[in-house]
């Protein structure tokens, strides 16, 4: 078994590169199934979940290649299969972006029904909803999900909740769909807008990406394109609480700042100094901040993917915080860690309710999914004395070369094999 350990009570200096965006990335590369030209990605992170979408797509014929310098040559000319195999969709829910391109394309897709997982039931009728609007026809049975259309046709879509994944499913259907598609209550993600800008880099014509009405024109043929991946939001949210949290002067490079709106005015509530500047936002704390409440929401409101950050920041803030969760159902798995580790916090339905203490104390403590393992991080850079993070492979989906990264501002973080341990 392998472990993080974290050693509590350094203050954090220096700069912190960002990742190209993980979120970004996984859609990017289901998309690259729409062209029979050649794409090139770039500033790809190394990370295992573009790993097993990577895997998934070459099952079905595509070439992959690299350069070896953070890139992707994606092939995707002659697909050989429309049904990805069980064991590459199943460990990773994102493996599900392939369903509206295989379609778009092959006219047919077969992919075992994605799993529920530590956030929550995660359904995906809204990406079916969508598809069945276009024209496919959807059979479900004994787990897998098949999905035939003689033609897709553009079609008016109104998501009940502006679901992330579905619209990029629908918007890389309808990219090859007859006529116009309308997605509506669509998801304004910064991932969302990245995806349609590849695909009208393959001669795709998506408009409004970015607002919550995406209009998709069909076309017959994409062609292959270069593109390169916006940074990771949520990689950048999350250093930024770390030297909040820890204390200190951290330049988070690599950014856009307008996609981390959310995270910056709530950290600037707590007391923390942020600048942007040139290179990067700039955070300085003195660690300690003040308690405040935090609601999660689709974009751009705070995101999800910070919010059991946040809260493991909150943990020792001066006050009582209320955090609390609307996209995700069960999105509170950290929080009997972050109780383990001395943290006062009452979970009243949706929300949580942090009592700020003075001090934590490193514990054993386990990574229930990524972003509750970057939390336990920043609880451990608040604590006294070592936590030892287990389940890290979680942390490994999500933050690439991580202990490099914060070794390099300072946090005292290991990684270490403990041969005779095995992963309950
Ligand atoms: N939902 C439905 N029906 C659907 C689809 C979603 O009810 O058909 C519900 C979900 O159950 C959830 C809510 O809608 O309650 C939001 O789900 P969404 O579809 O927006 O999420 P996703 O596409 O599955 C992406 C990110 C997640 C991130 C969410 C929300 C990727 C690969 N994953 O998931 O990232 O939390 O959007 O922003 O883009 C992470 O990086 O740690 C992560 C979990």
């Amino acid at each position: 078994m392998e472990k993080l350990i974290v050693t509590g009570g350094t203050k954090l200096e220096g700069r912190i590169k960002v990742s190209g965006a993980k979120n970004a990335v996984l859609p990017i590369i289901a998309a690259s199934l729409l062209a029979e030209g050649e794409c090139h990605l770039q500033d790809i992170p190394q990370l295992a979940d573009v790993d097993t979408i990577t895997q998934v797509i070459k099952s079905i014929g595509v070439k992959v290649s690299t350069t070896g310098n953070k890139d992707l040559v994606l092939n995707a000319g002659e697909l050989t299969s429309s049904e990805p195999p069980e064991e590459w969709v199943r460990k990773m829910r994102a493996s599900f972006l392939v369903m509206g391109p295989l379609l778009a394309r092959l006219g047919h897709a077969r992919i075992s029904m994605p799993g529920g997982c530590n956030i929550g039931s995660r359904p995906i009728d809204l990406h079916l909803k969508g598809l069945t609007a276009l024209g496919a026809d959807i059979q479900m049975s004994h787990g897998i999900i098949e999905c035939s259309a003689k033609k897709l046709v553009g079609s008016r879509v109104y998501l009940d909740f502006p679901s992330v994944g579905a619209t990029e499913n629908i918007m890389m259907a309808a990219s090859r769909a007859e006529g116009t598609t309308v997605i509506e209550n669509a998801a304004e993600e910064p991932e969302i807008v990245d995806l349609a800008n590849f695909i009208n880099g393959m001669g795709g014509r998506v408009y409004g990406a970015g607002t919550n009405i995406i209009r998709i024109e069909g076309v017959p043929r994409l062609k292959g394109a270069n593109h390169t991946v916006i940074p990771d939001r949520i990689e950048a949210g999350t250093y930024m609480i770390m030297a909040a949290a820890a204390g200190g002067d951290v330049l988070v490079e690599n950014v856009i700042s307008d996609h981390l709106k959310p995270a910056m005015a709530k950290l600037a509530e707590t007391g923390v100094t942020i600048d942007e500047e040139d290179s990067g936002v700039r955070v300085r704390s003195r660690g300690r901040g003040d308690a405040i409440d935090v609601k999660t929401l689709p974009y751009p409101g705070f995101p999800t993917d910070m919010q059991a950050q946040m809260m493991a920041y909150l943990t020792t803030a001066r006050g009582t915080s209320v955090v609390t969760e609307t996209v995700f159902e069960n999105r509170f798995m950290h929080v009997n860690e972050l109780r383990r580790m001395g943290s006062n916090i009452v979970i009243e339905g949706h929300s949580a309710v942090v009592k700020g203490v003075s001090r934590l104390t490193g514990a054993p403590v386990k990574a229930s999914d990524l972003r509750a393992g970057a939390a336990l991080i920043i609880a451990g850079l608040v604590a006294e004395g070592k936590t030892e993070i287990c389940s890290i492979h979680h942390i490994d989906r999500g933050y690439e070369d991580l202990v490099v990264k914060l070794t390099g501002i300072g946090v005292d973080i290991k990684r270490k094999v403990y041969p005779d341990e095995v992963e309950k």
